[in-house]
């Protein structure tokens, strides 16, 4: 279960991020970090953050906490910026927030580069829910109390944009769809372990956890998808999706091998 708590101030924009999220104090005395359902990819963004979020942490990833929040739309009322107040109209409801790391730094691959085992256990999860977001650009690594934190998963998962065919040949093709983005994954040129990778991590994703993970994605960003019949019927999708992803052979973990710096075919 995740926690659910319900933001009391908006303190500032992160005005850094693509979606404009912000820092918000919570009823629990916590500081977060909010991502607003009414932002551009909307819902779909939050689940991807909490499902991508929550199977990185499984896999033995550093996350931050991932909570439910409740906002008031109420809470934007006094703030002078139009569009603030705009996505905070959208967006009452649950919402999603990660626990804010005070103090963490931008991962700079120049300033240190992440030992092997740990650049190719994240390669490969990237490689896995197709996170188009891990450039040297716009890393979404913090470094914190000496760790690599994993942050912003809104960008994967983007298979739930347009839903394979469940029923045929079409499910399988998809879910075995290369990792578009891995040329400009920031630790590719460090991810020298990725057979390992593959061995160890692929085991950990059984459809149990798939299924526990898929069910803490609230109903209410659920509700509504088109082609499905209701929240548990999308929750299945997500779970058959990954589940045919990580079948045997994969194809994607090849392809990925491939683009290996000295392994180009
Ligand atoms: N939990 C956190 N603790 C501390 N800082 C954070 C946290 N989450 C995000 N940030 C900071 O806020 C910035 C924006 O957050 P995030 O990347 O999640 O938003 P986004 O809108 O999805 O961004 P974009 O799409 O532009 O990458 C991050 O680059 C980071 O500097
Ligand atoms: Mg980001």
């Amino acid at each position: 279960m995740l926690r659910t708590v319900t933001a009391t101030r908006y303190v500032t924009p992160l005005r850094e991020g693509g979606s404009l999220p912000a820092i918000v104090e919570a009823d629990d005395l916590g500081t977060y970090v909010l991502k607003f359902r009414g932002a551009g990819q909307g819902r779909k963004a939050l689940v991807a953050e909490l499902v991508a979020g929550e199977l990185a942490r499984t896999l033995g990833f550093d996350v931050p906490e991932i909570v439910l929040a409740r906002l008031d739309p109420e809470l934007g009322r006094t703030e002078p910026d139009p569009e603030i107040q705009d996505l905070l109209r959208a967006s009452g409801g649950l919402n999603l927030a990660l626990d804010y790391l005070p103090g963490s730094l931008g991962f700079d691959p120049l300033a240190g580069a992440p030992a092997s085992q740990l650049a190719s256990r994240i390669l490969w999860f990237d490689a896995l829910v197709q996170n188009v977001d891990r450039s040297p650009r716009n890393t979404n690594l913090l470094m914190w109390h000496g760790k690599l934190w994993l942050i912003d998963h809104g960008a994967s998962l983007y298979f739930h944009h347009n839903w394979p065919d469940r029923n045929g040949p079409a499910l399988a093709v998809a879910s075995q769809r290369p990792y578009a983005a891995v040329r400009e994954h920031v630790l590719l040129p460090f991810a020298k372990a990725l057979p390992e990778a593959d061995a160890t991590l692929s085991l950990l994703l059984t459809p149990e956890v798939l299924r526990r993970v898929v069910g803490l994605v609230p109903d209410e960003w659920l509700r509504d998808e088109p082609g499905f019949s209701g929240p548990d019927e999308v929750r299945s999708a997500y779970v058959e999706y990954l589940s045919a992803r990580l079948e045997a052979p994969r194809a994607w973990v090849r392809v990925l091998e491939d683009a290996l710096p000295g392994n180009a075919p």
